[in-house]
């Protein structure tokens, strides 16, 4: 029987590391491979476009929801995270999940976040966000280490919109010989361009009219690389002007190497143009891959 054509499986809802373990040894022991897809919840489409490819690549699937404290810097939205657990596993339940892990801030961190052991990936985590919200992406990758360590998946599932966390994760995994396949699945958009995100519920509804000029900036300057234009230092200005014509507060706007964020030379090859812009009450990101 295909994967498609199996009957959806029964969400198991798993709390603590031993029987997370437990359950993952079995499905091994009966030829399973797995995949993880790490969430901090209040699921949307973006997340189950997510389910759905790790479906596609495992025989068994673990979505982890945890709003991971050390990734949120003095005065984010940690306590204001939109925390949504019976509609998060009731979507899961719609994509076929088969275990739900929702640990506490003490099964991940046991020493607590402030003796944290760290994995930080200097470099890449320095830019772009890192530079706008410092110690963010170490809070990430420390977290989706021990997940990895926790769950230890054969293949983890990451949205293409955290681009930059997208390229970490990966330096990640090279970095430490983590025996993990890394995927990624394309940004999720509304019909205007909005890129999918949990902090579009921050947006009122003045801010959520103004929000798809993001995504328009982003494809204009990308039509613009692809047109043969490479003065990147003008068209990141034009694209900052853009945002702030749309009534946004621009916090960063970039084309880099896709492969690794540096700066861009007049040569070809992929690259990215990212940006991030508060919009009323929220920060979005957003980024175009742009393959010339
Ligand atoms: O992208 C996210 O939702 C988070 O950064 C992640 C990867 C789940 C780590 O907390």
């Amino acid at each position: 029987m295909s994967r498609a054509t199996q009957p959806v499986p029964q969400l198991k809802r798993v709390t603590d590391v031993a029987p997370l373990r437990r359950l993952v040894r079995e499905w091994r022991t009966d030829g399973a491979k797995i995949a993880l897809v790490p969430t901090m919840g209040n699921l949307h489409e973006g997340h189950l476009s997510l389910v759905r490819q790790a479906r596609e690549h495992a025989t068994r699937v673990v979505v982890s929801v945890f709003v991971n404290p050390s990734q949120f810097g003095p005065g984010e939205d940690l306590e204001a995270y939109p925390r949504t657990p019976e509609q998060d596993r009731a979507a899961l339940e719609t994509v076929g999940t088969d275990a739900l892990f929702l640990p506490s801030a003490d099964t991940i961190y046991p020493f607590g976040v402030d003796e944290m052991t760290r994995v930080s990936v200097p470099g890449l985590s320095a830019v772009l966000c890192g530079a706008s919200r410092p110690g963010h992406f170490d809070g990430v990758t420390t977290v989706v280490c021990r997940l990895f360590n926790i769950v230890q998946p054969d293949i983890a599932v990451f949205g293409q919109k955290d681009y930059q966390q997208l390229l970490i994760v990966r330096r990640m995994v090279a970095d430490l010989h983590l025996p993990v396949r890394v995927l990624s699945a394309p940004v999720q958009r509304e019909p205007d361009g909005l890129a999918m995100s949990s902090r579009n519920r921050y947006l009122d509804a003045a801010s959520r009219a103004q929000a798809p000029g993001l995504h328009a900036a982003l494809q204009e300057t990308a039509d613009a690389l692809r047109a043969g234009r490479r003065d990147f230092a003008a068209l990141e200005a034009e694209g900052a002007a853009r945002l702030m014509a749309a009534g946004m507060r621009t916090d960063y706007f970039a084309v880099r190497r896709a492969t690794d964020l540096g700066l861009p030379d007049a040569a070809t090859g992929p690259l990215a143009v990212l940006a991030a812009a508060y919009c009323g009450p929220a920060r979005l990101i957003d980024n175009v891959r742009v393959d010339v």
